[in-house]
C-alpha cells in the first residue's frame, strides 16, 4: 500500500508534503494510553506508506519526542541523508504575557532539541489574547530566529482573518494557518480561504472528521452521552454540532455523506476528508492519529482515488444550508479560543 503521486502537495519551493498529514494531538494523553513502544514502529509504517508528514505542538504531550525518537531510528535504519523524507509541523502556544526574544528562543530551542532537529520546517504560531498586540512582538522574534536559520517556514494556527491581514501588512511572511474546516465547521469559506488565496498562504485544517464522529459508527446512533465519548477530541466536535445545528440535523448530514461515500464505494471518512481537500486555498488535511491504538491507513489511502462531482457537493450543501451560521455564532476561525 502506498500513496499515488496526486497525495503530494509543493507546500513550499523546499517542502513536498502529504495531503493527509497525521495529527499527533491524539498522543497527548487524553485519547487513551499512547505506548511509545507501539507508537514509534507504527510511525515507520506511516511513513512507508506514504504518509509522511506530521502536525504536532509544543504542548502535545510527548509528540515531538516521538519525533525525535523517530527520527533517530530512521537515520540508523536508513541513514542521515534520508531525513529529509520526513516532514515534522511543529506549534508554539506561549502562555499569555511579555514575549522577550529571549522568551521566544528558549522555546523554540527546546523544540529543535525534542525533535532532534536543527531547523523547524515548520513553526505554527498560536496567540491566546488579540486584546494583547504582543504576538506581532513574538512574530517578528520569531521572523529573526527564521534568519538565523532555526526555522525553515513560519505559520499561524486559529488566527482570524483580521489578524491575519496585520499580521502580512507588518510584512512577515506566513505560509500556512491551521484552522477547523470540516462539513460541520465552513467557516473558512466566509473570509479566510478567499484572503488567503490573494496572499499566497495555504490552510491546514483539522476536525475534518469531528474526532471521528464523521465516520459510519455514528450512522443512527442517539446522541452520545459526554461520558460516553472517550477521547477529548470526540467531545470537543460534540460541542462544535450542538452549537452548529444539533444531533438530528447531523444524523442528516450523515445520511447524505454515506449516500456519496456509497456511489463511490468510499467510507464516510474519505468523503469528509476529500471534500475539505478539494476546497480552495487547502493544502492538506490533517487526521488525527492514536498511534498504536487505532489505525485507518488503508482507508484513508482510499482519499486520493475518487472525485466528487457536482451532483456530490449539492446533496452535501444541501444538509448545510440548513445549519446555524458560526460565524454569528462564534466568530471568525479560531475565536473559539478567545
Ligand atoms: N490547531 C489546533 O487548535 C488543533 C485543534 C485540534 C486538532 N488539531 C490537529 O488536528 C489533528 C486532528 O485532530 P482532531 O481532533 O481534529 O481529530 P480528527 O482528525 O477529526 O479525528 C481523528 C479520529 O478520526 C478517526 N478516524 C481517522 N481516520 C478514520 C477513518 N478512515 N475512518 C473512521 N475513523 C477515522 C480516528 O478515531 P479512532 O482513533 O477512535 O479510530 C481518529 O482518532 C490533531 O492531531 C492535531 O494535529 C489542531
Amino acid at each position: 500500500m502506498t500513496l499515488p503521486a496526486s497525495s503530494r502537495f509543493q507546500f513550499t519551493p523546499d517542502l513536498s508534503i502529504c495531503r493527509v498529514m497525521n495529527g499527533l494531538w491524539q498522543v497527548s494523553g487524553a485519547h487513551g494510553h499512547i505506548d511509545p513502544a507501539r507508537a514509534i514502529p507504527e510511525m515507520f509504517t506511516y511513513h512507508q506508506s506514504g504518509f509522511t508528514t506530521w502536525d504536532l505542538a509544543d504542548h502535545y504531550g510527548p509528540a515531538e519526542d516521538f519525533i525525535g525518537a523517530f527520527r533517530r531510528q530512521f537515520a540508523g535504519r536508513f541513514g542521515a541523508y534520508r531525513l529529509n523524507e520526513i516532514q515534522a509541523f511543529t506549534k508554539w502556544v506561549p502562555r499569555p504575557g511579555r514575549v522577550t526574544r529571549r522568551v521566544v528562543e528558549d522555546a523554540i530551542s527546546v523544540s529543535l532539541s525534542r525533535m532532534g532537529v536543527r531547523s523547524l520546517d515548520l513553526l505554527q504560531f498560536h496567540w491566546w489574547d488579540y486584546g494583547d498586540d504582543a504576538y506581532l512582538d513574538a512574530l517578528k522574534h520569531l521572523a529573526d530566529l527564521q534568519q538565523e536559520g532555526r526555522i525553515l517556514h513560519l505559520a499561524l494556527t486559529n488566527f482570524d482573518t483580521e489578524h491575519l491581514r496585520i499580521i502580512t501588512d507588518h510584512g512577515i511572511k506566513i505560509v500556512s494557518n491551521q484552522v477547523q474546516y470540516s462539513l460541520v465547521d465552513r467557516r473558512p469559506e466566509k473570509q479566510m480561504a478567499a484572503f488567503c488565496g490573494e496572499h499566497g498562504i495555504t490552510l491546514l485544517p483539522y476536525g475534518a472528521l469531528l474526532g471521528g464522529l464523521l465516520s459510519e459508527k455514528f450512522v443512527a446512533r442517539p446522541e452520545p452521552r459526554r461520558s460516553e465519548l472517550s477521547t477529548a477530541s470526540l467531545q470537543k466536535y460534540r460541542n462544535m454540532i450542538e452549537a452548529w445545528g444539533g444531533w438530528s440535523l447531523f444524523q442528516e448530514l450523515l445520511g447524505a455523506v454515506k449516500q456519496v461515500a456509497d456511489r463511490h464505494r468510499v467510507s464516510i471518512a474519505n468523503v469528509a476528508v476529500r471534500t475539505i481537500l478539494d476546497r480552495p486555498a487547502v493544502a492538506a488535511v490533517i487526521v488525527g492519529t492514536r498511534l498504536g491504538l487505532a489505525e485507518h491507513m488503508a482507508d484513508n489511502t482510499r482519499v486520493f482515488g475518487f472525485r466528487l462531482d457536482s451532483d456530490d457537493r449539492a446533496k452535501l450543501d444541501a444538509v448545510s444550508a440548513k445549519s446555524r451560521d458560526l460565524v454569528k455564532l462564534i466568530g471568525d476561525c479560531g475565536d473559539e479560543y478567545r
